[in-house]
């Protein structure tokens, strides 16, 4: 039997906390860290926080925050109060917002006397093309703005961000060694892409650098999600 490795965190893209419940008894040992993202969270709150920390399981909640610097601290207090490992919120915030959310989020966890939970930046959605992003008159390509925003995101003193896996390795260059780069839209040998396009398999994301990579419905929606999760966790620990 596989057992679960760090690296890979599990999308839980379900609309009710019973589903996902499901999911994760059937994935048992393989998995070790899931994600929450806005779906879930809105439709089971933190009753799937707590049934995934009673089970032992990590959990990068994927809220992808933005308002203002004091609205967004004090949503990150309560999220680092639920417990959670890893959050995230928009770079484009810009510095003030990043700023004052990561000393919100190392104050609260110091005066609770838990570990920090990690927080990324989401730099730009990678569901954005060129002719898009040109409409929003950054006067960039969108190569040249997640470097930028992802250099804003080390320097507001946030601890990685989520990125494409093309993206990975000039993050990697720019940020140093110890900034995280978590990574989705991966897709393991002979998986289907669904939606998604610029797709890399778990050994290229983490030969460009990525320290973690998010994988959903390539486990979700397989026959045997043990089985499907075993198979990544072993692709990974065969690049080792
Ligand atoms: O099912 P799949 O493996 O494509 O799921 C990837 C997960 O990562 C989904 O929860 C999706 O919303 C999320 N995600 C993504 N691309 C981004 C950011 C998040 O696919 N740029």
């Amino acid at each position: 039997m596989t057992q679960s490795d760090p690296r890979l965190i599990a999308a839980l893209d379900f609309p009710t906390a019973e589903l996902a419940k499901q999911a994760v008894e059937q994935i048992g040992d393989a998995v070790g860290y899931y994600k929450v993202g806005m779906e879930l969270y809105y439709a089971a709150g933190n009753d799937i926080i707590r049934f995934l920390k009673s089970h032992g399981k990590k959990i990068f909640l994927d809220l992808k925050l933005q308002d203002i610097p004091n609205t967004v601290a004090s949503a990150l207090r309560v999220e680092t109060m639920q417990g959670v490992d890893m959050m995230n919120i928009h770079a484009v915030g810009g510095r003030k917002m990043m700023t004052m959310a990561a000393q919100a989020v190392k104050d609260k966890a110091e005066e609770l006397g838990i570990v920090k939970p990690k927080l990324l930046a989401v730099t730009i959605l990678t569901s954005m093309d060129e002719e898009q992003f040109s409409e929003l008159n950054y006067n960039n390509t969108i190569a040249e703005q997640v470097l930028a925003l992802a250099k804003l995101a080390k320097e507001s003193g946030l601890d990685g961000v989520v990125a494409s896996p093309r993206e990975a390795a000039e993050i990697r260059a720019a940020c140093g060694p110890d900034f995280l780069i978590v990574t989705p839209g991966v897709r393991p040998k002979g998986s289907a892409l669904d939606d998604q396009s610029r797709v890399t398999t778990p050994a290229q994301a983490f030969a460009n650098g990525s320290t973690h990579i998010v994988v959903g419905r390539p486990i979700m929606k397989a026959a045997d999600r043990r089985a499907a999760a075993e198979a990544i966790v072993q692709e990974i620990k065969d690049i080792d």
